[in-house]
């Protein structure tokens, strides 16, 4: 399968964000404004080949309407990284999620940029940049657990403690599907602008390289609109929205009207989250604190905004959140 590439049209694939891109948030941004592509939060391949499986296995918990998820992977032992490709791309990591038959993840993609302290002192995601050896390890595993069945991509950033180029032509003579470049650093976490101008330096690389590998953009970006401009000036084949999801849920809406939205509507939207995390994570799977992370995004630009917030929060469970849920 080829992610899509239409008519020169940038396409746009939410964010890979831990504890937030869970099915339940990407469902509801699906039924608000789909992007082209989807990301599942990053699980652990080492975990997943541990007695820890179970537990890890919900990071990776979808349902058959979402056609257009990657599977996002890290970990340090190649050996995990393809035993778990095989899992995806044969179909049965699918079966044991309880999916149907032909129902499937539409890539996998491998995570070499979270700056996480715990993850780095792990050898693992951003620490690749400095270990090559490796990361060329991790990429050729899960490429042979894969075996052509589905593509192959890896999110990445532009150098761990100074900016280095090199690292994005490294990637590009893996022969990727696709390469999401995040504007930053790992040293510069998310503390400064994404600097756009590199991300416009890796898609010319890619160019020279004379590979076909998707250049996506990512950092910063707030709005259909600005990423469209970002990917004209940059000629990128896609982008990347995170955070932005925060301030808008709309937000891959080529138009979205979310600044409009009544009192009643935006809380309409936190119902349909919250019972929709109640069904899916019934067997508190999830904490219900997790959902606090969410209330703004919905309980936000009304007056007693604020106030309604910070009750919420106190909720002990869903359905004690949703009996506090004015109608
Ligand atoms: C809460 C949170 C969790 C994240 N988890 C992941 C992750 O699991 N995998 C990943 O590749 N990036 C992760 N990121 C980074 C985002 O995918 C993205 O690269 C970053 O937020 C910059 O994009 P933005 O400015 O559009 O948010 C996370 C970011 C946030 C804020």
């Amino acid at each position: 399968m080829d992610y899509p590439n239409e008519l020169n049209k940038p396409f746009f694939i939410l964010a890979p964000m831990d504890d937030v891109t869970d099915t339940v948030f990407r469902q509801v941004v699906a039924d608000c404004a789909a992007p082209d592509l989807f990301f599942t939060e990053f699980v652990n391949v080492d975990g997943l080949q541990s007695p820890g499986r179970p537990r890890l296995l919900n990071k990776l918990r979808f349902v058959s309407g979402e056609t257009k998820l990657i599977a996002q992977l890290w970990g340090v032992q190649p050996e995990n990284f393809k035993a778990v490709a095989v899992q995806i791309a044969d179909g049965s990591l699918a079966r044991e999620l309880g999916l149907p038959d032909g129902c499937n993840f539409a890539g996998v993609d491998l995570n070499m940029g979270c700056p996480a302290k715990s993850e780095v002192q792990n050898g693992a995601c951003s620490a690749l940049i400095k270990n090559r050896p490796l990361a060329k390890a991790v990429i050729d595993a899960t490429k042979d657990g894969l075996a052509g069945r589905l593509p192959l991509s890896v999110k990445t950033r532009v150098g761990f403690n100074e900016v280095d180029m090199t690292w994005i032509s490294f990637l590009l003579q893996q022969k990727l599907h696709m390469l999401t470049v995040h504007g930053r650093t790992r040293k510069e976490m998310s503390k400064v602008p994404a600097h756009w101008n590199l991300i416009g330096e890796a898609r010319a690389l890619r160019d020279r390289a004379g590979v076909g590998t998707l250049i996506v953009g990512n950092g910063d970006v707030e709005s259909h609109e600005q990423g469209l401009e970002l990917a004209k000036q940059y000629s990128l084949d896609g982008i990347v929205i995170g955070r932005g999801v925060f301030h808008d849920p709309f937000v891959f809406a080529e138009n979205s009207n979310w600044a409009e939205k009544t009192k009643a509507e935006r809380i309409a939207l936190y119902r349909r989250h919250v019972e929709l995390f109640a069904k899916t994570w019934a067997g508190n799977e999830r904490k219900i604190h997790t959902l606090n992370k969410f209330c703004k995004i919905y309980i936000s630009d009304f007056d007693g905004a604020k106030e309604l917030r910070e009750q919420l929060m106190q909720a002990e469970s869903a359905e004690h959140l949703l009996g506090m849920l004015p109608n």
